[in-house]
């Protein structure tokens, strides 16, 4: 499909997905939004693809933010419907079956750190900058970032950061827990690509029943959640890949995963 602000791209079980505004710093207006909708939906439904990954085109940016630009004369109503279709996108992508990571190139700021927060891995590079500085322009997070932020580093660092609207380097987006790890610009999207060839070697459905029991177990009762946990674990031996994995760990082989 072409696209006018994304550029996609696959290769080896690896679906691409890159925000392609580098003029604006990769600042997602609607379209991009829209197209960034139809781009994941394709790779989750394509075969071929067995792990996603976001990122932002140029050395600069990963995503700077919803496009500002598009906030002017928007009304309460208009507001809250923009924030509804963001955070429509922020969940297809958390509770995507594949696997998604977030390869985070320079400033995620905003709506760029919402949805690195969706993602299931996030890698930023040294000179990334993460934040959600909306109270400066008199807003709040609208793509989940008061909710994510909060569960992913605890209240007490998301209210810093959603208060102060400070930007933070990757350094201290790594210690705080919000990026897993940093690397050199350069060896990003190589240490995004190595990972992923990790997780694809997996079962594809252990790898689904995985995001969904860590993601519905972290809005449930511990109790709740290893029921989740003990319902998925079940439903993971019905598959075919279940018997494979255990026979080839029996025979000393690889597995052959086919994701049934
Ligand atoms: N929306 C719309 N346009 C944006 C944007 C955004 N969120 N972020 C950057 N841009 C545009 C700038 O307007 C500029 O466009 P222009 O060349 O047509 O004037 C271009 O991207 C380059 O940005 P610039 O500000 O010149 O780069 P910089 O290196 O001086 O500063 C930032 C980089 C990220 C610090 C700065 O662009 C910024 O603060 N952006 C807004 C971040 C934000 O508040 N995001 C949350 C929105 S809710």
């Amino acid at each position: 499909m072409d696209y006018r602000n994304i550029l996609t791209r696959k290769a080896g079980g690896i679906g691409w997905i890159i925000v392609n505004r580098p003029d604006k710093l990769n600042a997602l207006n609607i379209e991009t939004v829209l197209e960034l909708r139809s781009g994941f939906m394709g790779y989750v439904a394509d075969p071929e693809v067995r792990v996603i990954i976001l990122t932002g085109a140029g050395e600069k940016a990963f995503i700077a933010g919803a496009d500002i630009g598009e906030f002017v004369g928007m009304d309460e109503a208009k507001a809250e419907e923009y924030a509804r279709r963001g955070q429509d996108l922020t969940a297809l992508i958390e509770n995507s079956r594949k696997p998604v990571i977030a390869a985070i190139n320079g400033y995620a700021l905003g709506g760029g750190t919402e949805f690195a927060l969706a993602c299931h891995i996030r890698v930023a590079s040294e000179n990334a900058k993460m934040g959600q500085p909306e109270v400066k322009l008199g807003l709040i997070p609208g793509f989940g970032g008061t909710q994510r932020l909060a569960r992913l580093v605890g209240k007490g660092k998301a209210m810093e950061l959603i208060l102060s609207g400070r930007t933070i380097d990757s350094k201290e987006a790594c210690d705080i827990g919000l990026v897993n790890r940093v690397v050199p610009l350069a060896e990003l999207a190589g240490t995004c690509e190595k990972l992923a060839n990790e997780i694809t070697a997996n079962a594809p459905l252990a790898l689904q029943y995985s995001i969904q029991a860590i993601n519905r177990g972290l809005d449930q009762t511990l109790e709740d959640g290893l029921r989740t946990e003990a319902g998925l674990f079940g439903k993971s031996f019905l598959s075919e890949d279940s018997q494979e994995g255990t026979k080839a760990f029996l025979e000393k082989r690889k597995a052959n995963f086919k994701g049934k």
